[in-house]
């Protein structure tokens, strides 16, 4: 059995924080600790209690004077875009068949998808991030390639092949029925593999028939404990042209509804321009609206409006979205979460930003029972984070008298330099990542 304790400024979440004095909604413990054996959380809470209780000669990763978190959780990204982060000057649309389908094609070759792969899951562990859920290209192989790189990482991931049969280049279109065998076979291989869970991936309305979305229907019809994810009214010309492919549809979020994709499992990226209809619709089926901030910035596709989903009881999440999102890191994603609810006249307290990025998306994904918080029996992924971590947040750091400003100060100074530390399923990854990253530019030095 590896038993061993982390020590720290222990903060998890209890529930979501109302207010910036809400103090019922998160555990504090100054000189805290999460006691872990064999990769779950025992306990935690006061350091010298769970030191007594671990029989006093137990190992102690001794993180002080650090803050120790649940990981975070990201809710949508495109595995496929690692590296087209940045691609210039372009609107959704343009911006997809500009760059992002010329990108996803190389995702054919089985050893150019492992490679980005590595990347990704290693670009996560150094943000802090344990879990996410993400886009894979329509290729079978690059979800063998992404669910083998998290396997090997023990990391718990969602994800799928994306299923487009129009609209996109000939190289990248699967037809209704390979998109449903292939989505199916990806399915058996692996949803409930390890950590690994199936994200059924119609990519958005522009690109499914009705054929094929009938297809996902069946899909999800036939595999309830299946995540699906699609897109949802990101962008004016999008809407336009999802709504005159499927004129019978109400608005853009009935395209979904019809074909019976909407529930507590669906993940809607974006949800920017709704109508109030749309909004309750996706109350009503307990859809999760998925806010990506960094993205609907750069893309200039609009602000996400969370008063209004709240005052529906609509639920909703953040995500970084890569690649039209420019960072992997959720502590710059709701640093401009912030701003993006800002310019709203809408409020983000710290509290809420850090609820968001671990319990609040862990409920989301129907998971808070494994991940998103250091209760009893949760999986132990944890993020140890330094707020002192560049010059200038040591400086600023100085004169901070809350956890809540020092919370603010992450969220809106912060980046992977951050992270002193990543443990997925109670292994300190992020150190492990860059000591390999060292060993293999040292081989290729003397190669
Ligand atoms: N809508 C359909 N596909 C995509 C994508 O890859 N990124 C974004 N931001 N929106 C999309
Ligand atoms: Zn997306």
């Amino acid at each position: 059995m590896n038993t061993f304790l982390i020590r720290g400024r222990v903060l998890t979440f209890l529930a979501e924080p109302k207010a910036i004095d809400d103090t019922a909604a998160w555990a504090y413990v100054e000189d805290g600790a999460v006691l872990v054996r064999d990769g779950k959380v025992v306990a935690s809470g006061e350091y010298a209690d769970l030191f007594a209780r671990a029989g006093g000669d137990v190992e102690i990763a001794d993180h002080r004077p650090h803050l120790v978190l649940p990981g975070f959780i990201d809710m949508h990204l495109h595995f496929p875009q690692t590296q087209a982060i940045a691609s210039y000057g372009a609107q959704l649309l343009e911006w997809l068949n500009t760059y992002i389908f010329v990108e996803e094609q190389k995702f054919a070759s089985r050893t150019h998808a492992d490679a980005v792969a590595e990347r990704f899951m290693d670009e996560l562990i150094a943000n802090g991030t344990t879990t996410a859920v993400a886009y894979c290209s329509v290729h079978p192989t690059s979800v063998d390639a992404y669910f083998s790189a998290a396997e090997a990482r023990g990391m718990r991931m969602i994800g799928g092949k994306v299923m487009m049969d129009r609209n996109a280049p000939d190289a990248l279109t699967d037809t209704p029925q390979q998109g449903y065998d292939e989505t199916k076979a990806l399915i058996a291989k692996w949803h409930g593999r390890g950590r690994a869970h199936y994200a059924i991936s119609p990519r958005f309305a522009i690109t499914s028939t009705p054929e094929q979305m009938a297809m996902a229907q069946a899909l999800v019809a036939e595999h309830p404990d299946c995540y699906v994810q699609t897109h949802l009214s990101e962008n004016h010309d999008e809407i336009a042209f999802a709504t005159s492919l499927y004129p019978q549809a109400k608005d853009y979020t009935d395209i979904y509804a019809r074909y019976g994709l909407l529930n507590e499992r669906m993940l809607l990226g974006h949800c920017i321009h709704l109508s109030d209809r749309e909004i309750s619709v996706l109350a009503e089926t307990s859809a999760v609206g998925v806010f990506c901030p960094t993205s609907n910035l750069f893309l200039g596709s609009g602000l996400f409006d969370r008063d209004r989903f709240d005052a529906a009881g609509a639920r909703w999440s953040v995500a970084t979205d890569v690649g039209a999102g420019t960072s992997f890191s959720m502590l710059e994603t709701m640093g401009e979460a912030y701003k993006v609810l800002h310019l709203n006249g809408q409020k983000l307290t710290p509290f809420n930003s850090f609820y968001r990025m671990t319990l609040g998306n862990a409920r989301a994904l129907g998971l808070e029972d494994r991940i998103g918080s250091l209760h009893a029996g949760a999986d132990a992924d944890i993020v140890i984070l330094d707020s002192s971590a560049k010059p200038a947040m040591e400086f600023r750091m100085r004169t901070a008298t809350s956890l809540a400003e020092e919370l603010f100060i992450l969220q809106t100074m912060g980046d992977d330099r951050c992270i002193a530390e990543t443990y997925v399923a109670g292994k300190p990854m992020k150190t492990r990542a860059a000591k390999c990253s060292a060993a293999a530019k040292r081989l290729l030095e003397t190669a």
